[in-house]
């Protein structure tokens, strides 16, 4: 009996002393008073991580580095269990209730878990607000970032930022992975719409812009975090190679990047060393691989340019599953990842294999515990720089803030400036007061989702006219045309009056939304059915205007010899009505064009500085667009 105890007590005190060995704390399962110094907001954010991270066991310092799909908790109480540290609603992940309240009490439902946890750490949860928060019903959706780089507006880009951290804010969200960085060369690759341009000038100048605004949005002088900015794709993303993909599904998405460092400095770098200037707390790495090697793994990359080099504090965060894309297992790939540089992980499914493999990884030596700390000390620093242990400072914006007016109104304000005239032949724009019967036609003329693109409320977008208070850029077109103005529409160009010629018609043709590698495509032709429309209402008004509805440009080198205007609106979003203040002169046609215009696909990839592959002149170089004021 009396030896039963005594192998009783040896037991428990080995497993004491291991947890003590592991976890560096003096008492480590009870929880921290009320008082304790990293829960007061007097002390640094600096003194406040080393508190807590001084009290925290293996487990909850790898919990902090797992950032999970939300529809992957399927026990909410796993988040204060597990200690997870982030959650994320992967595209199109929502609330059964999509709308700003159910997006408040979701977040806050999985938070209140998480503050259960034995240190009360609270959770970041992250979306794409890629161009805006547009995954919830009611928001502004604003222009994808092809049609901000169109504007070359900084100021306005810092604006749309700003409007889309309250909106985030609003459902409770403080952390956005965007803006996007990438440099599309080729702009077959479905994710070309996503970027500002494929120059690296402008979008290191607007990316930056992109990050003050998301991040400073609190006002009164406070240095807490409006939002968490997440550059992505850290780097090389846009140069794949076609064919290189690693999924067999895509062409370019997930591809190959070659390993050029001259290129990488010259080209890709810039937009982050600058994000990085502007006091960015975090980075995505992406999908792609950089010469044979997956980024997720590369550390010369992550460790020793951009946090050594670079000098960035932040936390790095992989993409997707892109970790477990690293070969050898799920094992090898976390601990070739964390010990290249990785952060935190977005599994974004298994967390439990997680947590086990990488607390086995530091038992066994393959992960140092001084690199957990690191990670976690940089996880903690952007929680307490948002000010989310602070009560105050949470749940600051109300439920209002979504969808506002004034958002709505910068949000056509940058469709406007986002709009680039290709041709104006016989200045049939703007449109003349005299004109009295207009036309108009085509796959995207009245359809907010076709232009709002991918990325709204669901992964690869939806079609037709759902979302709240929006406007197509027909019903834009309904409502400016004055009293005495016939404005008919047929979405496939026939008219039952078409024995008239009408004075002008107006063909609205374009892409259907796709997201990812599932736009990768080799034909970037106008569609027959739009062909078809454009043909038809070339036979019935006296002159044609085309607006094209794309993510980026589209061959139409043949074509657009018989169109009098042609003007690329790109992906407009929510406030179609921004169309119509420009092509009838209210507003100026501004935009330049973000990329050049090839002539057709044998001119691509295009080349780092603007050109061609072959060295042929596109159909409109880069910085093209007729300006009328
Ligand atoms: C994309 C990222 C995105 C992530 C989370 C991935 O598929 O590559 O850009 O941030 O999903 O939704």
């Amino acid at each position: 009996m009396l030896g039963g105890l005594a192998i009783m007590v040896l037991v428990g005190s080995i497993f004491f002393w291991k947890q003590l060995l592991i976890t560096n704390i003096e008492v480590p399962f009870e929880s921290p008073p009320r008082d304790a110094l990293y829960r007061l907001s007097a002390y640094s954010v600096t003194e406040r991580v080393a508190d807590l991270l001084s009290r925290m066991t293996l487990q909850e310092k790898i919990g902090q580095m797992a950032l999970v799909e939300k529809n992957s908790v399927h026990d909410v109480d796993d988040i204060s269990s597990y200690a997870i540290g982030a959650l994320l609603s992967g595209a199109g992940a929502k609330p059964n209730d999509n709308s700003v309240v159910g997006w408040r009490n979701m977040v806050a439902e999985f938070n209140r878990s998480a503050l259960r946890s034995r240190l009360g750490i609270p959770l970041l949860y992250g979306v794409d607000a890629i161009h805006g928060h547009a995954g919830v019903l009611g928001a502004t959706v604003f222009p994808h970032a092809i049609g901000l780089g169109a504007t070359g507006d900084e100021a306005l880009v810092e604006q749309i930022a700003r409007a889309t951290a309250r909106e985030l804010r609003a459902t409770g969200i403080q952390w956005s992975f965007s803006p996007n960085l990438d440099l599309p060369q080729d702009i077959r690759w479905g994710r070309t719409y996503e970027s500002f341009s494929d120059d690296p000038i402008l979008v290191t100048r607007l990316g930056a812009a992109y990050v003050r605004g998301l991040q400073d949005d609190r006002g009164g002088g406070t240095t807490t975090l409006s939002v968490l900015s997440t550059p992505k794709h850290y780097i090389g993303a846009g140069g794949m190679v076609w064919g290189s993909s690693s999924n067999k599904a895509f062409k370019v998405d997930q591809g190959m990047t070659p390993e050029d460092e001259t290129l990488l400095r010259t080209t890709y770098l810039p937009p982050f060393a600058e994000a990085v200037n502007t006091g960015v707390k975090s980075v995505m790495v992406g999908l792609n691989s950089w010469g044979n090697v997956k980024l997720a793994s590369e550390k010369y990359l992550i460790t020793d340019l951009l946090k050594g080099e670079l000098g960035f504090s932040g936390f790095v965060v992989s993409d997707w599953y892109g970790v477990y894309e690293i070969p050898g297992g799920e094992y090898t790939a976390a601990v070739a990842a964390i010990n290249a540089g990785i952060d935190m992980v977005m599994l974004p499914f298994d967390y439990k294999t997680f947590i086990k493999n990488v607390t086995r990884a530091v038992e066994k030596g393959d992960i140092s515990e001084a690199r957990i700390d690191d990670a976690v000390r940089r996880i903690l620093t952007a929680k307490f720089s948002l000010g989310l242990f602070d009560a105050e400072e949470v749940n600051d914006v109300p439920e209002e803030a979504i969808g506002t007016p004034n958002h709505r109104a910068l949000a056509r304000k940058a469709v406007s400036e986002s709009l680039v005239l290709l041709k104006n032949e016989a200045s049939v724009l703007p449109i003349s007061s005299t004109v009295k019967h207009i036309r108009v036609g085509g796959s995207a003329a009245d359809n907010v989702g076709q232009q709002s693109g991918a990325w709204t409320v669901e992964w690869q977008g939806i079609d037709g006219n759902w979302l709240p208070n929006s406007t197509s850029i027909l019903s834009g077109i309904r409502t400016r045309a004055k009293p005495g103005v016939t404005v008919e529409y047929a979405i496939d160009g026939t008219f039952a009056t078409e024995t008239v010629k009408a004075e002008l018609g107006i063909a609205v043709v374009g892409e259907k939304p796709y997201a990812e590698g599932w736009g990768d495509t080799e034909n970037l032709s106008l569609n027959a059915s739009d062909l078809h429309t454009i043909e038809r209402m070339r036979a019935t008004s006296k002159r044609l205007v085309v607006i094209i509805v794309s993510g980026r440009p589209l061959i139409i080198t043949d074509e657009l010899k018989k169109w009098d205007a042609a003007i690329a609106a790109w992906l407009p979003g929510s406030e179609g009505g921004g169309v119509a203040d420009v092509i009838f002169g209210d507003a100026p046609f501004t935009g330049k064009l973000p990329l050049p215009w090839p002539r057709s696909i044998v001119q691509l990839p295009l080349a780092p500085g603007g050109t061609t592959k072959d060295g042929t002149q596109a159909l409109f170089p880069r910085y093209f667009g007729l300006r009328i004021y």
